[in-house]
């Protein structure tokens, strides 16, 4: 008797199972044209950061990013959240491009969720992408290759 009554409730349940399980399977559905469009965005945002990690005006004495950090170089994106001695805590990669943007640069900190931040954050690993055609057609980063500006003394007395 009790099984009886017991037995809707399994069968209720195992519908339930099969359609919550159903519902992330379909979410994880998209096409190469949804890639293509998720990379365009991607790169465009990137872009955006490259043209303030080189602007001079970003910050409030004409410095730029760019200046000490050649192609992003000297930034180890790949490294964050880590304990910074700069801020004498463990922070994330916005945190330390904050800390540069009020030191070196002299200016405004950003909100981490500020579009400016997410683009100088997407250009920084940007440069970390996986090699590629268009990164081997560029050739080297201008650091590596000597092509750079001459960092300011700031910048040569950083540890590597
Ligand atoms: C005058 C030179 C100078 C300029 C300009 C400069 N930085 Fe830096 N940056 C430094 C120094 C010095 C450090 C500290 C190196 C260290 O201790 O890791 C640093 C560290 C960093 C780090 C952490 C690197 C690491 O290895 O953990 C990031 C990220 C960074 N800078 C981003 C930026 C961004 C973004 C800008 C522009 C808004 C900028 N920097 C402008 C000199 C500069």
């Amino acid at each position: 008797m009790s099984l009886t009554h017991r037995l809707p409730a399994r069968l209720v349940l195992a519908f339930a199972l099969a359609f919550t399980a159903a519902t992330p399977a379909a979410a994880d559905e998209f096409t190469a044209a949804d890639v293509q469009r998720w990379q365009a965005q991607y790169e465009a945002v990137a872009q955006q950061g490259r043209a303030l990690w080189t602007d001079g005006n970003l910050g409030k004495n004409g410095v730029a990013c760019a200046q000490c950090h050649p192609n992003a170089a000297n930034v180890h994106p790949e490294t964050y959240p880590k304990f910074q001695t700069q801020l004498g805590r463990v922070v994330s990669l916005w945190e330390m491009v904050n800390w540069c943007l009020q030191n070196p640069l002299e200016g405004d900190k950003l909100a981490a969720d500020d579009p400016k931040m997410v683009a100088l954050l997407s250009y920084a690993t940007w440069e970390r992408r996986p090699a590629s055609t268009e990164a081997a057609a560029r050739g080297p980063p201008a650091a590596v290759s000597g092509r750079g500006p001459l960092p300011p003394p700031a910048c040569r007395a950083a540890p590597p």
